[in-house]
């Protein structure tokens, strides 16, 4: 499915903008996969939903509002990076072609094409799952970018890697440290995945969050402004809306613990009573004890070596690794060799 779009600008100053849009998702399929996802992680014990149902809208406002609070690090450590080193990355990555997995908007999306466009960026593919979102941003970024091809891929990055543009010289970034929600099995499969899609000599840009002492780990994601709290339980929320379901949102406390012995944080909702839950458009009910912990995100904090054998295992080489002053996050550019 492609849709191919040339805009003029007027006002005699003729601009041709060339934007192309794929979509590989359909409306229906984020609800079909929810409706799934429930059954297997709510029916059974220990109970678990993965982190994507948190970002509706509600839900990715509220990670906007995280990524400002003072104990919350990792966007802002990252942005360090970038702005000390984009122009390196550029370079060295040897790219005419930038696919951004997740985000396309941000503040560092366009960091990152501002020190590509002095590299002779050709085109930029910004990837994410939803459609709307993606369109807009495509649309502007076109508009902001002129002469920069946009074309925008509609996807979910654990089903459709496989059908990123192969033409030009590309570098794949993955950055915020959204990495860290894969657990290590799917994370391995993850990288496999993207190097699979690589040619040799093709990079990824890779944020990766750092170990670190667990206090301010712990803080970062139980920010005393309690902006983290609301934002895990809006996935309640989401339940109740597209599910039909019947969640006492107050019932559930948040709750962050960092996880020693697997190096992640985890999200935890707790129910603070025993309760039964229905949902009605699975035709079930849930119970929950006095207690009982439903998990929603594992967030992975990582050790340098750590990265290095995990893309190596893969087949990426790592060749470039920068840290913020602080050394709270990392960006990593290896190659496919
Ligand atoms: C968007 C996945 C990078 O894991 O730090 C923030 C999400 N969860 N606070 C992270 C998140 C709780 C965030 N990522």
């Amino acid at each position: 499915m492609r849709e191919l779009s040339m805009m003029t600008e007027g006002l005699g100053l003729t601009r041709e903008r060339l934007l192309e849009v794929d979509v590989h998702v359909r409306p229906g399929d984020a609800l079909r996969a929810l409706r799934e996802e429930a059954l297997a992680g709510l029916c059974t014990r220990p109970k678990e939903l993965s982190p994507k149902w948190l970002y509706d809208e509600r839900g990715s406002q509220l990670f906007d509002d995280i990524t400002r609070l003072p104990e919350y690090y990792p966007t802002r450590r990252e942005r360090e990076i970038l702005e000390a080193h984009a122009g390196e990355i550029a370079r060295i990555s040897g790219a005419d072609t930038l696919i951004e997995l997740g985000s396309g908007t941000s503040e560092k999306t366009r960091l990152l094409l501002n020190a590509f466009q002095a590299e002779g960026l050709r085109r930029f593919v910004p990837f994410d799952v939803s459609e709307a979102f993606l369109r807009d941003a495509a649309a502007k970024l076109a508009c902001e970018y002129p002469g920069l091809q946009v074309h925008a891929v509609v996807g979910d990055f654990e089903r459709h890697l496989g059908f990123l543009p192969r033409s030009g010289q590309r570098m794949v970034a993955f950055l915020g440290g959204t990495i860290g929600n894969f657990k290590p099995a799917q994370r391995a499969h993850f990288f496999r995945e993207v190097a699979d899609g690589l040619a040799i000599g093709e990079c990824l840009l890779l944020g990766t969050d750092l170990i670190k002492c667990r206090q301010r780990l712990f803080a970062a994601y139980n920010d005393s402004a309690g902006v983290t709290a609301e934002f895990n339980r809006n996935v309640l929320r989401v339940l109740n809306r597209e599910l039909g379901a019947n969640f006492d949102v107050e019932a559930f406390e948040h709750l962050a613990p960092f996880d020693e012995a697997n190096g992640w944080i985890e999200m935890q909702l707790i129910s603070q009573r025993e309760q039964v839950v229905r949902l009605a458009a699975l035709g079930r009910s849930v119970n929950f004890a006095r207690g009982e912990v439903l998990r929603t995100e594992v967030s992975c904090k990582f050790r340098p070596e750590q990265v290095e054998a995990e893309l190596a295992e893969a087949g990426l080489h790592l060749s470039e690794w920068w840290t913020d002053a602080a050394g709270d996050f990392a960006l990593s550019l290896s190659f496919k060799r």
